[in-house]
């Protein structure tokens, strides 16, 4: 059988207004604005006020809907039951969040839209400490969004800048084209199921490890390197071994993806201040420097660059979130995207229907009827 191996490469599958993927130039804009200037600016309430607006009449202002993201949050935890930490201290966070999310009642309206949205933060920060056979720590409705969901997992109130650090990482992530998650998305909303249908699986495609579930393992590579010396002869060892450097290579940037460079940036406040770990930061910017020369030389006639997986990894560790958390933190920032995708789709889109090329044997003519093999 022929093997369909080109992924819907190039296949335009939507028109939006919500973010533009510049692959060849290494550029992202999420409505009219580059991420770079607004990663670390904006907090990513207002990035969801950005996203949103069209999409539900009426849209409150921006610190409106901060105010109202809390009361979610505050509502969400409400869902939360006394026997989830036997039951999901189990599984790894994303896949407890995927159960925990089919809690959610389904809709199309601006409520349904912020549990959504709510919801990765609560979920995720109690499902972390149930594992640490902690108690969940309720939300604090009036806290910004990034720092209630730092508190809620460490229990303790974040500094600014680790706050200020999450939400550049929010923001970075909260869009981004038709990738994988965001298709998904797009397709069931299309059907008409609802945003909590659509978010849902909108997280059942992004938790792939070729797509959300990356930074975890860069940190793995980054602790059995152990060492800046070590790099290149780790790397080539990977390689040779035929396996993916974890953090590099992207299907659409053929050039540095830009978010890499935002949350660098970000990574680099944090230091400023302490935040991270120095010998930390010299070690990944070893590896990064030595795996971009080896892939350069096994595929010259291919840009394999940093990916956002990269310095995500880094950051999210640097704010005392663990790695086994990332995919469901990266949840937490898409959602914003998930759902103005899933309202544009359902307001100026059709449903979604491709057509597949049948290559398998002919029907026979059978005047009798069909037998069971
Ligand atoms: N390490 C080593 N080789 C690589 C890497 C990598 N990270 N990425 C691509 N290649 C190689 C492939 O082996 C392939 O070589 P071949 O032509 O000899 O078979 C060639 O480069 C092209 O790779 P494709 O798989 O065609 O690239 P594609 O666009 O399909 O994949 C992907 C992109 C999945 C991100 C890939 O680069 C990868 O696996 N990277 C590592 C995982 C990762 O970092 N994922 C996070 C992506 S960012 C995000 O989703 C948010």
């Amino acid at each position: 059988m022929d093997k369909d191996d080109n992924g819907l490469e190039g296949v335009v599958a939507a028109h939006t207004v919500l973010s533009e993927v510049d692959g060849a130039a290494g550029r992202l804009v999420l409505r009219g604005h580059a991420v770079e200037d607004i990663a670390g600016r904006w907090r990513y309430e207002d990035v969801l006020a950005l996203l949103w607006q069209d999409f539900f009449a009426p849209l409150p202002a921006a610190s409106d809907l901060a105010q109202a993201l809390g009361r979610a949050r505050a509502e969400v935890a409400t869902l939360l039951r006394a026997d989830d930490r036997d039951v999901l201290a189990d599984l790894p966070p994303v896949e407890a969040m995927r159960a925990l999310l089919a809690r959610l009642p389904d809709g199309d309206d601006l409520p349904t839209a912020l549990r959504l949205v709510a919801a990765p933060v609560v979920f995720t920060a109690a499902v972390l400490r149930g594992k640490a056979g902690e108690a969940p720590v309720m939300p604090d409705a009036a806290a910004p969004h990034a720092a209630d969901f730092l508190r809620m997992v460490s229990g303790r109130p974040a500094t600014q800048a680790q706050a200020a650090a999450l939400d550049a990482y929010l923001v970075t992530v909260a869009d981004h084209g038709l990738n994988a998650s965001t298709f998904a998305a797009r397709v069931v909303a299309s059907t008409g199921a609802g945003l909590a249908s659509a978010v849902l699986a909108g997280l059942s495609a992004l938790k792939g490890p070729l797509h959300g579930g990356a930074p975890g393992p860069v940190l793995d590579m980054l602790d059995a390197i152990g060492s800046a010396d070590a790099a290149a002869r780790w790397l080539e060892a990977a390689l040779d071994r035929g396996e993916r450097l974890m953090g590099f290579g992207h299907r659409i940037y053929r050039v540095r993806d830009p978010r890499a460079d935002a949350l660098k940036k970000a990574l680099r406040e944090l230091a400023r201040v302490g935040g991270v770990e120095a010998g930390r930061v010299a070690l990944a910017e070893a590896v990064e420097r030595a795996a971009l020369a080896s892939l350069q030389a096994r595929k010259p006639g291919r840009v394999l660059e940093t990916n956002v997986e990269f310095y995500t990894a880094l950051l999210l560790e640097a704010v005392g979130l663990p790695r086994e958390a990332f995919t469901a933190v990266f949840a937490a920032g898409r959602v914003g995207g998930w759902v103005a995708h899933a309202r544009e789709q359902v307001q100026r889109g059709r449903l979604i229907r491709p057509q597949s090329v049948y290559v398998g044997p002919a029907a026979e003519a059978s005047p009798a009827g069909t037998s069971l093999p």
